[in-house]
Formats: structure tokens, C-alpha cells, sequence
């Protein structure tokens, strides 16, 4: 049964209807037209739609709408964007670390999520971050010096 839920996304209040069971994803792309949290397989498995959820990476196709009420919901958007892009953003580009780019939005949340809760990790540290993130194009290496140099460019500086 449709009902209203009070979110908090980006910093900002939404008041979304729909059934609670509803994924998180889908509610952030087709009700609050947020399109940089990508669906890949919709199970799970990929981490292409991976938020922060008060901080911490979540895999919002398999986050029911209704757990997320009275949390803080962080999407690609709340990062920066062309004209003003984030530390972690910003590294991606300048270390050219994409190909097709599908899997790279989901891979910057997590990897932001690591650096608010380490700000200065270890290879290891990243690659554990980053063991629920697929990339089929096999852009690992590239992602890898793309967080090191976000991590040396500002430290723990946002
Ligand atoms: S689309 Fe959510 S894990 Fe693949
Ligand atoms: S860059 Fe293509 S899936 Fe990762």
C-alpha cells in the first residue's frame, strides 16, 4: 500500500508516496530525479547504486524505502558536480580512471564513505572498501591511484 515517507537526501527534506518495500533507488532516480545513482543489477551484486547512508556505503537496490526514514541519505549530487567537482571526483578525472563509466559513480561513494571514516587508508584499506564494487571494463588499477591521489591531494580536507 502506497504511503507518504519524510526523507532526508542531500541535505534537504523530500516527501515521497510510495510503498514502503519500494527500493531506495528507485526512489531516488524516478521521484527525486537524482540519475547519478546508476542501477546495474538490481540485486545486490555490483554496487553501481551504492549511497551513504549516514555516512556509510549502502547498496540502495537493496535498501528498502522505508529504512531509510530519519537517516541522512547521501547521493553522488550532495559531491559536486561538472563545474564544481568533489576531491574524489575530481581525482577520477584527472587520473582518467573510467572507460564506460557505469560503475564509477558507485565506486566514489564508497570510496568516499572510507575516506570520512579513514581519511588516510592504506592500499589494503582501499581495496577492501571497494571488494562490493564491480567494474567489468577492469579499470582497478586506475581507480586505485585515482583514491590515493584524492587522499594526497587534501588529506582529510573535503
Ligand atoms: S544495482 Fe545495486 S548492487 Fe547492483
Ligand atoms: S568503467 Fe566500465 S564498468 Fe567500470
Amino acid at each position: 500500500m502506497s504511503e507518504q515517507f519524510n526523507l532526508h537526501v542531500n541535505g534537504k527534506p523530500h516527501q515521497v508516496q510510495a510503498e514502503g518495500s519500494t527500493p531506495l533507488l528507485y526512489i531516488l532516480r524516478n521521484d527525486l530525479k537524482l540519475k547519478g545513482t546508476r542501477f546495474g543489477c538490481g540485486a545486490g551484486h555490483c554496487g553501481a547504486c551504492t549511497v551513504l547512508i549516514d555516512n556509510k556505503a549502502v547498496q540502495s537496490c537493496d535498501t528498502p524505502l522505508w529504512s531509510v526514514v530519519g537517516h541522512q541519505v547521501s547521493t553522488i549530487e550532495s559531491l559536486g558536480d561538472a563545474k564544481a567537482p568533489g576531491r574524489l571526483q575530481k581525482a577520477f578525472i584527472e587520473m582518467q580512471a573510467a572507460q564506460c563509466g557505469y560503475c564509477i559513480n558507485g565506486i566514489i561513494m564508497a570510496a568516499e564513505a572510507l575516506l570520512r571514516a579513514n581519511p588516510d587508508p592504506s592500499d589494503a584499506d582501499i581495496v577492501a572498501a571497494l571488494e562490493r564494487n564491480l567494474c567489468r571494463c577492469g579499470t582497478h588499477v586506475r581507480v586505485l591511484q585515482a583514491i590515493q591521489h584524492a587522499v594526497r591531494s587534501t588529506g582529510a580536507a573535503q
